[in-house]
């Protein structure tokens, strides 16, 4: 499996093979019940490429105007991820969704649209009915630059959770803790965390797992914050609701005054941002609270003042708009910000 995951592995990582006989090997692989295989080798394939998720995608390098597999010299710089049968346009909506984000205050991957027509590398996916002007998503990867790989992890590796696990094995607030003890990271990041959760809620994007969340160490051993990826508006399909991971581990979860109905309902999603949870996450980091809030707060502004416009002119279905239009307006906190503020274009920034 290592060897088929070839050379090109995330961040600054390779897994190469110890020196062994054919017998040795064969004692490793088959326990010695069985003898190996001719196409079992052990040093890693050439077009090896290793990207998780569950995504069709595949690693590009974008040379002569054309994405081509890696080479020899090279490895991926980019992720390309293609269009899904049954998910219209997600590229469109993935791409909108980081833009979405950033407008809202994220700090975002590097992301563009290109026409599968410059998508000169082989792959196994069932791609539907596309043609040659049918997007792609090309995502620039934040673990190589010019100078070579900048390593990264996942919070399942940062917190030792089993890939399986990446929707229960962990609260944002442990992720939280984690940043926390770090100076290069603490309140800011925490502060990013919370920003990125808002808008995941504001988009109905319930897929920031422990996979979909990172950190990266630019200069070799200092962790740092990546820009944020895989942010979806799963709204623009139907209605989602809730979070990826609990805010607060359940043993902390603050209970909400709500009808029963309401009760039911969050039962099965995860509860989301509120005064409330917002308090006890401050409280459990011993960060003060004001701050934390107006992020939020700005953060919903933001959207406020330039989602509308952005879903309004993107390539989006009427449809898709229409739905995602819906679902953040529908967001309590950006219900009352209208209710209070009057009109979106009269939002005061400064208060
Ligand atoms: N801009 C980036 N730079 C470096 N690595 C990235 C970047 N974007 C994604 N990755 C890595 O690639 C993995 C897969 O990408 P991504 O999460 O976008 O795919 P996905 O298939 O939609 O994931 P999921 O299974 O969460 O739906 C991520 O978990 C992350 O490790
Ligand atoms: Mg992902």
């Amino acid at each position: 499996m290592l060897a088929a995951c070839g050379r090109d592995l995330p961040g600054n990582l390779f897994a190469l093979p110890l020196t062994l006989t054919r017998d040795e090997l064969a004692h490793y692989v088959t326990q010695d019940a069985d003898s190996l295989e001719m196409s079992v080798t052990a040093e890693p394939l050439d077009d090896g490429v290793s990207l998780s998720g569950v995504q069709p995608k595949v690693g590009v390098i974008l040379e002569g105007g054309r994405y081509v597999g890696r080479t020899k010299m090279q490895d991926t710089h980019i992720i390309a991820k293609l269009p899904v049968v049954g998910q219209a346009l997600l590229p469109e909506v993935e791409e909108l969704s980081l833009r979405l984000a950033g407008a809202a205050g994220v700090n975002v991957t590097e992301a563009h649209l290109e026409p599968l027509e410059m998508l000169a590398v082989e792959h196994g996916y069932d791609l539907g009915d596309v043609s040659r002007k049918t997007n792609f998503l090309a995502v620039i990867r934040y673990d190589r630059s010019p100078d070579g790989r900048v390593h990264c992890e996942d919070f399942c590796q940062v917190l030792g959770v089993m890939p399986e696990n990446k929707y229960m094995g962990a609260s944002y607030l442990e992720v939280a803790s984690v940043l926390m003890e770090f100076p290069t990271l603490g309140e800011p990041a925490v502060h990013e965390l919370l920003r990125r959760m808002v808008v995941n809620e504001m988009l109905g994007n319930p897929d920031m797992h422990l996979k979909n969340i990172g950190i990266y160490y630019p200069d070799g051993h200092t962790p740092e914050l990546p820009p944020a990826y895989d942010i979806v508006a799963y709204a623009a399909y139907n209605k989602r609701m809730g979070h990826a991971l609990h805010i607060l581990p359940p043993e902390l979860a603050v209970k909400p005054k709500m009808s029963v109905k309401d009760a039911q309902q969050s039962k099965a999603a995860k509860p989301g941002i509120g005064p409330a949870v917002i308090r006890k996450f401050c409280e459990e980091l011993q960060i003060p609270e004001k701050p934390a809030a107006k992020v939020i707060r700005d953060t919903v502004k933001n959207a406020v003042l330039r989602w509308p416009d952005l879903i309004a002119s993107s390539l989006l279905t009427e449809t898709q708009k229409e739905r995602l239009l819906t679902h953040f307006h529908a967001h309590p906190l950006v219900a009352s910000l209208i209710r209070r503020q009057g009109k979106p274009a009269e939002l005061d920034l400064s208060s």
